[in-house]
C-alpha cells in the first residue's frame, strides 16, 4: 500500500478534501493510525519528527516497523511514510532509508540557504520518486525541539519555493504547533488565498490540533490539502490511559500488563483519527 504522496495530494487539492497526516512514535500509534485509515478506507501519511525517529531507533526502524505492521494488519489503503519538519542531514537520511516523502523544513536559515538547499533535496529527492515538502514562514509554537516564531509566509517567497518543484507546501498563515492560546487570532485566510492563488501545488496546514473545524474546512475548500495533527491524538492518548488507571480499571494498580495499559490510549487515537478524517472529507478509496 506504499506510495509517495505526490499524486495523492495533488488529487485532494483538485477535489478541495484533505489527507491527514499524523505523526508516530511508537508501535501502538502507528498501529492506531493504520487501524483507524484501514477502517475509513481511507489513504494516511504517517509521519515521524526528528526526535520520534531517534527515540524509536533510525529511519530504518520506523520505515521498517510501518511496513511490516501494515503487513501483518493487511493494510490496503495507500500510505505515506513521511519524515516530518526534517533538517537537511535529516532529509537526507530519510531519503536513504527509503522513506516515500520528506519534509524538508529550512525556515530557520536566511531564504537564500533555505532556497538552495531545498532545491538540493528535491533533486535527491526526485531521483528517486519520493515527495518533497518545503516551509516558508514559519509555524508558531514548539513540536518537538522544532521553534517557530510563526512568521507570516511572504507570497513571493512561497512561489520561489514552489518553484523548486516541491511536491507540498507548508505555509505559516497564524497557525501554531501544540495548544492554541485562548488570545489566538485565527488562520490568516488573505494569506492563504494569496499563497493559493500564487501555488498550484498542495498545501499544508501544520499546528493541525485545536484549530476550529470552521476554519480547517474553510482553509480546505481554499487548497489546503494536508493536515497535520499530532498534539491532539497525545492528548487524547493521555487522557484515555490517566482514566483508565485512575478508574481503577488497571485492578488497583496491581494490573500491570503493558498491553492492557496502553490499549485504551491507543484506541482513542484511532477513534481520534476517525474523527478528524470524518470532517476534512478524506474520500475513501475504492
Ligand atoms: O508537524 C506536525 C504538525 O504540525 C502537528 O501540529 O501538534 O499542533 O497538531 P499539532
Ligand atoms: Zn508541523
Amino acid at each position: 500500500p506504499f506510495v509517495n504522496g505526490t499524486e495523492l495530494f495533488a488529487a485532494a487539492r483538485k477535489g478541495h478534501y484533505a489527507i491527514g497526516a499524523f505523526n508516530t512514535n511508537n508501535l501502538e500509534w502507528t498501529r492506531a493510525i493504520l487501524k483507524g485509515a484501514q477502517e475509513l478506507n481511507v489513504p494516511v501519511l504517517i509521519q515521524t519528527s526528528m526526535g520520534a525517529a531517534k527515540y524509536m531507533g533510525g529511519y530504518k526502524l520506523c520505515k521498517a516497523l510501518i511496513e511490516l505492521e501494515a503487513e501483518a494488519m493487511n493494510i490496503t489503503v495507500p500510505v505515506v511514510i513521511h519524515l516530518d519538519h526534517g533538517n537537511y542531514e535529516a532529509a537526507k537520511e530519510a531519503i536513504a532509508a527509503g522513506y516515500n516523502s520528506v519534509m524538508f523544513d529550512g525556515h530557520d536559515l536566511p531564504f537564500e540557504e533555505n532556497l538552495a538547499k531545498t532545491k538540493e533535496i528535491v533533486a535527491l529527492a526526485h531521483a528517486k520518486g519520493i515527495s518533497v515538502e518545503a516551509e516558508v514562514g514559519s509555524i508558531g509554537g514548539e513540536e518537538d525541539g522544532v521553534i517557530g516564531e510563526g512568521e507570516l509566509a511572504s507570497v513571493e517567497e512561497a512561489k520561489t519555493i514552489a518553484d523548486t518543484g516541491v511536491d507540498y507546501l507548508a505555509a505559516g498563515i497564524g497557525n501554531i504547533h501544540g495548544q492554541y492560546p485562548d488570545n489566538w487570532k485565527g488562520l490568516h485566510f488573505d494569506r492563504l488565498q494569496e499563497i493559493a492563488d500564487a501555488v498550484a501545488q498542495p498545501l499544508v496546514l501544520h499546528g493541525g490540533s485545536g484549530i476550529p473545524q470552521e476554519q480547517v474546512e474553510k482553509a480546505i475548500s481554499m487548497g489546503i490539502a494536508k493536515l497535520n495533527i499530532n498534539t491532539e491524538c497525545q492528548m487524547a492518548f493521555a487522557k484515555a490511559t490517566r482514566e483508565y488507571i485512575e478508574a481503577g480499571k488497571d485492578q488497583q494498580g496491581k494490573g500491570y500488563d503493558p498491553r492492557k495499559l496502553l490499549a485504551p490510549g491507543t484506541q482513542a487515537i484511532t477513534d481520534t483519527f476517525k474523527e478528524i478524517c470524518g470532517w476534512m472529507g478524506t474520500k475513501s478509496v475504492k
